[in-house]
């Protein structure tokens, strides 16, 4: 897992390579020219740390206009959503061999929608049966815990995204170019963040703690699902992830001196989260902030921060994800767990 964390520079610039130019123009030649022109909304299915991705996705298109819905494919295999056929459902899976990734998409594909598999592996059976596909080009992973493949992911669906947006309006979106600004330099970010990162020391002052919190909201809610998910898949200690505005609605009578809450910041609605800030360290819960370096509130109000270069709120959440792996990553390893192959899952599942 250590290995394929600190593969992901690389990771992510073959991810990108030839896809992306300076200015406002997303290359992305994938598709023909105006294969999107005639989506009228996208179903993203998926599982695990690629429904995260999915959710990721979901922000991306729908704060830019686009209906775009999440799914987890458990559900969506046996309880599917309408289709039309000018309905695109994306089957998100790195392995592309995840059995109920595929009913979905075999679902939907029977019930007349466009099929696109988003996936890591060349031939794999869901980039074989779905109409089209997009490789992340993550390289192989090996460690059961997604790392590498959940920052390729999201860069190639920001891509899609924008291409989809392109497609079917013929302008770029909004903030587009700041988007390709900071995609430019992801990896030497993404680099940064592991040479400098203060992760370990976090870890080992947060390591026997009664539960783990980790909330976001906005395009920082998939960060926090994954960063929880993450963490108690390889820690097996129990942490859950919150979209920050719930947490007032039940989650916060479990808030205590012993929940070390991360709270992740991107640029987006910030305030907000600072106000869910104080109200669980009013409970006494230590707060950890993972934000960009120029966020002096964020920084200064948390009880420690976990920081990143300045990114816009999209490419933040990659950079803030990798904060979140090398804390679950380091507090794995000080409890002796067994990180590269976690008691009782499977890189693959392919099993309904
Ligand atoms: C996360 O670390 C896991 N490996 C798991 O949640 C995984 O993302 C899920 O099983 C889906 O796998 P896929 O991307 O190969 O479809």
């Amino acid at each position: 897992m250590l290995k394929e964390i600190h593969e992901q520079p690389t990771a992510l610039a073959q991810t990108l390579q030839g896809r992306v130019t300076n200015g406002d123009e997303v290359t992305f030649d994938d598709f023909a020219p105006g294969a999107f022109a005639g989506v009228t909304d996208v179903q993203f299915v998926a599982c695990g740390t690629s429904y995260h991705a999915a959710l990721y996705a979901t922000q991306f298109l729908a704060s830019r206009g686009v209906r775009a819905q999440a799914f987890r494919a458990g559900e969506y295999a046996t309880s599917p959503a309408p289709v039309k056929s000018d309905t695109l459902v994306v089957g998100v899976t790195q392995s592309g061999e995840t059995a109920d990734t595929l009913s979905s998409l075999r679902s939907a594909h029977s019930r007349g929608a466009r099929t696109l598999a988003v996936t890591n592996v060349v031939g794999s059976t869901a980039a074989r049966e779905a109409d089209d596909s997009l490789f992340i080009r993550a390289g192989p992973e090996i460690g059961v815990a997604a790392t590498k493949t959940f920052s390729s992911q999201i860069a190639s669906l920001a891509l899609l995204g924008e291409r989809i947006i392109r497609d079917r309006t013929g302008l770029a979106s909004d903030g587009v170019s700041e988007l390709l600004e900071s995609l430019e330099s992801l990896d030497r970010d993404v680099r940064r963040v592991i040479d400098e990162s203060r992760a370990e020391e976090i870890a080992t002052a947060y390591l026997d703690e009664q539960s783990y919190f980790f909330i976001g909201r906005d395009i920082a809610h998939p960060v926090a699902l994954e960063g929880a998910l993450k963490f108690k898949e390889i820690t097996y200690e129990h942490a859950e992830g919150f979209a920050a505005g719930e947490l007032k609605h039940g989650p916060l009578a479990l808030v205590t001196p012993e929940t070390p809450v991360f709270a992740v910041f991107t640029g987006s609605h910030d305030e907000q989260t600072l106000s869910n800030v104080q109200q669980v360290q009013a409970r006494g819960a230590p707060v950890i902030a993972i934000a960009s370096e120029e966020h002096d509130a964020a920084i200064e109000t948390a009880d420690e921060a976990l920081t990143y270069p300045d990114a816009t709120a999209e490419v933040a959440a990659i950079l803030a994800n990798v904060q979140l792996q090398l804390v679950a990553y380091h507090v794995a390893d000080h409890l002796g767990r067994a990180i590269d192959k976690p008691r009782n899952l499977a890189k693959s599942v392919t099993v309904k």
